[in-house]
Order: C-alpha cells, then structure tokens, then sequence
C-alpha cells in the first residue's frame, strides 16, 4: 500500500501524533504482538488515495447512482437532494453516474445546480457508441458513430451545468479502439479532466487486460466485493503495476453479502478496524485493497451515506486481516 503506514502500538506511541490517533489508540487491544490493521496518514476527515497518473488524491469511499437515481416518482427526491446536499459536506468527492441509467444524470445534475454544489464534486461518468451508453436505447454495444459520443458528452455537459466531466470511462468496454482516442481529445481540450473504462462482468476482464497492456488511460472501474473477488487475481495487481487507479462498482454486490449476515452479530475484530456496522466491513474490506483508490457503492439515503463514508475513516484492516475477512466471511 503506498500512501498507509503500517504501525505498532510502540511506533504510534513513539509517534505520538493526533488527536485521531490517540482516539485510535484508545481502542487498540492490550498486545504486544503487530496489530492486524494499518493506520492511514490522515488523521480526521476521509481517508484519501492518489490517482497514479496525476497524484490528484480523492476519498476512498465515494457514492453511486445507477438504479435509485434513475426514475424518482416526486416524493422520492427529497432524500436524493439530502443525500447531493450533505455528500461533499461530509468531505465526499466521488459522484459515478452514467447516461444509461435511465434519468439519473438530470436528477443528479438539476440537484447540483439547485444546491450550486458541482465544483464540490468529482464527476464520473460514462459515454458508449449507441446503446444505452450513449443515451439512446437499449444494451452496450456498438451502432453508434463518434458523432452518437460527442453528443453524449454534450448532453453530460449540460445536465450537469459545467464546462468539464472530471471522469469519462467507456462504458462495458464498448468499442474502446473507436472511443479511447475521442477520450485523449476531449481530455486535450479540457472537456474531461480523466480518462476510463468500466466493466462488472467476469466475461469482459479478459479483454479489459488486453486494453490496460495496450492503451494508456487513467482509470478502470470494475466489480469487487467481499463475495466477488476475481479482480484480485489480474486486473487489481495489473492495475497496480500500469499506474492505473481503480473505482470500485457493486461493492454490496447489490446487497447479496448483506444477505449473507441477516441476524448474525458483527466479529470481533470489526471493533479493530473501526466497524460499527457489516457495510463497514464490506467496505473496508475492498477500499483497503493496495490498489484500490475509490469504492462508488450505491447510495440514496441519509442514513447509507453516513455508514458508507464512515467506512473512509478510522482504521483499515491490513493484509492478514483481509485474509481473515474473506475466510470468516466465507465460512458463515
Ligand atoms: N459497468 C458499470 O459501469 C457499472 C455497473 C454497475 C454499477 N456501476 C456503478 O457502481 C455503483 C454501485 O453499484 P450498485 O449501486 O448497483 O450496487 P452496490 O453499490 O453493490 O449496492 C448498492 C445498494 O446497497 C444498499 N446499501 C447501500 N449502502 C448501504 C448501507 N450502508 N447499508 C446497507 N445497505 C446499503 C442499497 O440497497 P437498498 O436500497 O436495497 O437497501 C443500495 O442501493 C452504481 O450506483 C453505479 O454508479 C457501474
């Protein structure tokens, strides 16, 4: 891990800095032996990574849109708005969203120009050639010419009232050769600020690591959670070793490990790494992979976004504990 520092009691006590960490300390456990867990470098606010390609560092837990944002009936906003209004109050950046999730860009956007809050956020989203991507109709495949992109951007740009997308990632891989250079000019002219390409299908990470060995681009987006962890085996070491930073999608895997723990109480060493809740632990558990820089997990209430970015503070388990995490995980 590049920017966490692993600590001993006697290093952090030798350290002595911080009132986070004196908080911290309180809660360390009477032993002699190496804690399993690390404690980032900041103390207070959220925990934050680089992005590789330009040192820019973002919080590690950001929020999603797809599904709750996408059609809200009246009465289903205003806990939206509380949610647009009170994220980067909360020192949250990360906003991921897509054309193809049916409204959710002019939901989300006509809610930062309500609140004048857009220069709070760093905006993530999507562009494909036809398709739902490129915010006409149905799946993520092709049909599209660069003309069905420069119009989505287009359209990006206005629903959220701004001159820039800070990211733009091809969405599912579609026709990236075609796609990826319209990135580079858009990023030339300042109309994008990062470059990126999304996946949540083991299908695609095949051709997701042809891309990252081929191309250069600053970010990949892709599924990872406590039950879904083939990432770790290529695309997050790959990832690692391109300098290419990693937003995290279907981090509750859309809530299927929250089935997983129904009624079942919280381990011990949750209270090690700050847990209070299981969505802490899920979260905690990707957001502390090395190469991970954000987890975008979805995020409509109030309530979700406190325990969410609560999970971007405190302690994150180490590599041992992460071990633990997915064999205790497993074994229920
Ligand atoms: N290929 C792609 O580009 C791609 C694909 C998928 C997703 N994404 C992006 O990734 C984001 C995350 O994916 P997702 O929203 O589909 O799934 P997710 O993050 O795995 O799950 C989100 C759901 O988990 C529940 N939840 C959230 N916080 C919680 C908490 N603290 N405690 C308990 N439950 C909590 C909510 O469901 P309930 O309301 O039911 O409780 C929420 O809708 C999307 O919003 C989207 O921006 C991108």
């Amino acid at each position: 891990m590049t920017d966490n520092v692993r600590f001993t009691r006697r290093s952090v006590l030798k350290l002595g800095v911080g009132a986070g960490v004196a908080l911290s300390l309180n809660r360390l456990p009477a032993f002699a032996a190496e804690p399993s867990f690390v404690v980032p470098p900041q103390v207070g606010g959220l925990i934050q990574r680089a992005i590789p390609s330009s040192g820019e560092r973002l919080p590690i837990v950001g929020m999603g849109t797809a599904r709750n944002y996408e059609n809200p009936i009246p009465e289903q906003v205003p806990p939206l708005r509380d949610v647009i209004r009170q994220f980067p109050e909360m020192g949250g950046r990360v906003l991921d969203t897509a054309p193809s999730y049916g409204r959710a860009e002019v939901v989300v956007g006509d809610l930062m120009k309500e609140l004048g809050n857009r220069e709070k956020y760093f905006i993530a989203t999507k562009v494909s050639l036809g398709g739902r991507g490129g915010g006409g109709g149905g799946g993520g495949g092709g049909g599209g010419g660069p003309e069905t992109a420069t119009a989505s951007l287009d359209r990006s740009l206005s629903r959220f009232g701004t001159d820039h997308i800070d990211l733009m990632q091809v969405w599912n891989l579609s026709q990236p050769d075609v796609l990826l250079p319209m990135l580079d000019e858009w990023k030339a002219a300042k109309k994008i600020r990062y470059t990126g390409v999304t996946t949540s299908s083991d299908q695609q990470y095949g051709q997701l690591e042809a891309l990252m060995l081929a191309r250069k681009f600053d970010f990949i987006q892709l599924d990872f959670a406590i039950d879904n962890r083939n990432v770790q085996d290529r695309l997050l070491p790959l990832a690692a070793e391109r300098g290419i930073a990693v937003l995290v999608n279907l981090p509750f895997g859309r809530g299927r490990p929250f089935q997983k723990v129904q009624g079942k109480p919280l381990p011990g060493w949750a209270t090690e790494i700050d847990c209070t809740d299981w969505s802490q632990v899920f979260l905690k558990y990707v957001v502390s992979h090395p190469a991970v820089t954000c987890a975008i997990p979805g995020t409509e209430k109030v309530d979700y976004l406190q325990l969410n970015l609560g999970a971007a503070r405190g302690r994150l388990p180490d590599a041992a504990l992460r071990k633990r995490i997915e064999t205790d995980f497993d074994a229920i």
